[in-house]
């Protein structure tokens, strides 16, 4: 309750000091009203699916993500807009304090905000505003394909061509446009890959969440077939289960979920891709992640049949895995295959100028492809969604990655 209450005062007082720039700015009451009426809606709204109306415990259902997108939407305008105002209120009491000290006025007084810097505020601030309402309108589902070609000394020769498509972090709980889905799927089938390979987060927390997706999902096609491993929300881990058995039934419910849509799915364990006389292997473990996440993933375990010239592509999810474990592993892994930043779902993306996210603050590799010690790693942007329903400048993914042999030169 506590918290509420300190929470809803810290947003009282930004609005209040948003509404001086409105009110400087623009004359017409009526838009500080409207700006009054938006900011109580969704501080009402916030409050509300977080406490009374929340009826599924730690679930964030679909009304609680949008009334946390349009938290932070509004929330973002108003510190920007402050972040003006208050620089032009440090000038102010300083010129005011040299006005009195120097004698040039009796009476300390402030000067008076200008209008412009105001209105810079406020345009500035409707940037991020607009950006994180498109995102939860249309953003989310603008769908990219990104095409990559990777060079392979040691490719084996009848893979050379071969084609991949990647998809990762569909959290089908998120998902909530059925015409826009289809749309993905179809644009998945269209690149006619060799082979589908999922990187895990099939749901957010529920395996049922998958089951008005199953028959849309299960027309997804590959000539070699479709593989999958887990990420750490498709064990349940974050709801409260009324007791342990339901939650290993829950997981046991959406690995059979994975075998109906037709994905293969490896639990540290691995499969050979065969064509003509050659073989690469496909290895999938389970999630394995730094800091607090699951690390049920095993390296061992997974490739304990493996010989250590195979070609090698891995499966896993959290790309942190790569960092800590696999690049120093004593086997080559040619390419890995992981997902789970998101992107964060927002930042800016300009192919060779800029590539930025707050997801870079959380992990040195959060999105695409990335190589070292001759290892190569695509992190993968996801498919669906989570916690802010939208998604801005970092646009929902499918790679499409072809294998090549390095022609000898
Ligand atoms: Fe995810």
């Amino acid at each position: 309750m506590l918290r509420w209450i300190v929470f809803a005062i810290i947003y009282v007082v930004l609005g209040l000091y948003t509404l001086q720039a409105l009110k400087t700015a623009i004359r017409y009451p009526w838009v500080h009203y409207f700006f009054i009426v938006i900011a109580v809606l969704v501080l009402g709204n916030f409050v509300y699916q977080f406490t009374w109306g929340a009826e599924d415990g730690r679930v964030l259902s679909r009304p609680k993500s949008y009334a946390f997108g349009f938290m932070i939407t509004v929330f973002t305008f108003q510190v920007i807009t402050i972040l003006f105002l208050f620089s032009e209120d440090i000038f102010r009491v300083i010129s005011g304090l040299t006005q009195k000290f120097t004698g040039n006025a009796k009476e300390f007084s402030l000067p008076e905000r200008r209008r412009f810097m105001s209105i810079l505020g406020l345009g500035i601030a409707a940037l991020p505003f607009g950006a994180l309402l498109y995102g939860m309108y249309k953003g989310k589902y603008k769908f990219q394909v990104l095409k990559y070609a990777l060079e392979f000394d040691d490719l084996p020769d009848a893979f050379d061509g071969y084609q991949i498509t990647q998809l990762s972090d569909i959290h089908s709980g998120s998902l909530d446009n059925r015409k826009k889905i289809e749309y993905a799927v179809d644009l998945i089938n269209k690149q006619q890959s060799d082979v589908i390979l999922f990187t895990g987060d099939l749901v957010n927390n529920m395996a049922t969440e998958m089951e008005p997706w199953m028959e849309l999902f299960s027309t997804l096609e590959a000539k070699d077939g479709k593989f999958s491993v887990l990420g750490n929300h498709d064990y349940g881990d974050y709801v409260d289960w009324e007791t342990e058995a339901i939650k290993r039934q829950n997981l046991e419910d959406l690995k059979v979920i994975q075998r109906d849509i037709g994905f293969d799915l490896m639990l540290n364990e691995n499969r050979y891709l065969k064509k003509d006389d050659d073989k690469i292997a496909l290895i999938g473990v389970e999630n394995w992640g730094r800091g607090g996440f699951k690390k049920a993933g095993d390296l061992k375990k997974a490739t304990a049949s493996i010989d250590k010239n195979d070609f090698k592509i891995l499966l896993s999810h959290d790309p942190s895995h790569w960092e800590d474990v696999v690049l120093d592993d004593d086997l080559h892994y040619h390419l890995t295959l992981s997902g789970h930043t998101h992107g964060m779902q927002f930042g800016i993306e300009i192919p060779g100028w800029v590539k930025w996210s707050p997801a870079k603050w959380r992990y040195k590799y959060w999105a695409g492809i990335y190589k070292e010690k001759g290892q190569f790693i695509n992190v993968n942007r996801g498919l669906g969604f989570l916690g802010y329903p939208g998604r801005v400048g970092i646009w929902p993914e499918i790679s499409v990655i072809t294998l090549k042999k390095k022609a000898l030169t």
